[in-house]
């Protein structure tokens, strides 16, 4: 049986320069595909927010919709680490909140860690988390919940200035106390430098192949979000097309009396088809 990773085995990988691969997980079945596959985390991300419930954004999220997820993911892959996504406002109001919001994801959810965005500016929760003894990890670059501040959903760190803030942004995290930093959208001699630079593991979403792993939205990599596709993403398959069409298939068959067939339907039991008819009969 699969074991279950720890953030020690997440440190040995990185210093054994072994990638850890995972990716977003919003619902039990995905959750259970993705462990059967050999996936090493699971992020159930406020991505849902866009590829669940049809937002323009991860903003509207809500802690109780991140938590229900969470809940759905882990009860299906028990034997993975399980990060849950601090959504809009769950830590950014207050230290206390986010301490309090983090518990939750461990408390009702069996969340292994949880991950927050931002940089220096979000390291007094990171540190408050850490010292509850709870698992936080960094994300930095872009940054979906301050998509305004930047602009849209756009790389970061493109220039010198802004990388170097990065570096600085991914040191404070650190040493705030996070057992790992995801990095999105920066271009990759940007990461490598972090990854070079930080003690915990660095991992990369959009930010090239040298982190110590890589994520990937589920929603992406299966062909299945449709509003836009991000220069990173790899579409492993098309199964929003497939979707389709097998409800296309079952739309024709139903209406051209194709479907249900005699193998789809429960017969009556021997004999009885001639007492029921016997009964209409004397019915009064
Ligand atoms: O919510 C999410 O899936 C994320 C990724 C975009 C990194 O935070």
């Amino acid at each position: 049986m699969k074991k279950k990773l720890t953030r020690f085995d997440l440190q040995r990988m990185k210093t054994a320069g072994e990638k850890a691969v995972w990716i977003t997980a919003y619902d039990y079945p995905t959750a259970q595909f993705a462990e059967k596959a050999g996936m090493d985390m699971l992020l159930v991300g406020d991505s849902l927010g866009m590829c669940v419930y049809g937002y323009e954004g991860t903003v509207p999220v809500t802690m109780d919709q991140c938590i229900c997820h969470s809940e759905a993911v882990r009860r299906a892959a028990p034997n993975t680490f399980v990060i849950g996504d601090m959504p809009f406002l769950s830590y950014q109001v207050s230290v206390e909140a986010a301490v309090r919001n983090a518990g939750r994801f461990h408390k009702e959810a069996g969340a292994d860690a949880i991950k927050l965005e931002g940089g220096i500016r979000a390291c007094p929760q990171i540190k408050a988390i850490a010292d509850g003894g709870m698992l936080v990890m960094g994300h930095i670059g872009l940054t979906p919940q301050s998509s305004g501040q930047l602009g849209g959903f756009k790389a970061q760190g493109r220039t010198a200035e802004t990388a170097l803030e990065l570096i600085q942004d991914a040191r404070a995290i650190q040493e705030a106390g996070a057992f790992a930093l995801l990095v999105e959208a920066v271009p990759p001699e940007v990461c490598k430098i972090i990854r070079n630079d930080l003690r915990i593991p660095v991992y990369s979403i959009g930010a090239g192949i040298d982190g110590d792993g890589q994520l990937m939205i589920c929603s992406d990599v299966l062909g299945i979000f449709q509003a836009f596709t991000p220069k990173f993403v790899k579409r492993y398959a098309e199964l929003g097309s497939q979707i389709e069409s097998v409800f296309g298939d079952y739309i024709d068959d139903v209406r051209q009396g194709r479907f249900p067939g005699e193998e789809h339907t429960y017969q009556m039991v021997e004999g009885e088809f001639a007492g029921l008819l016997n009964l209409l009969e004397n019915e009064t």
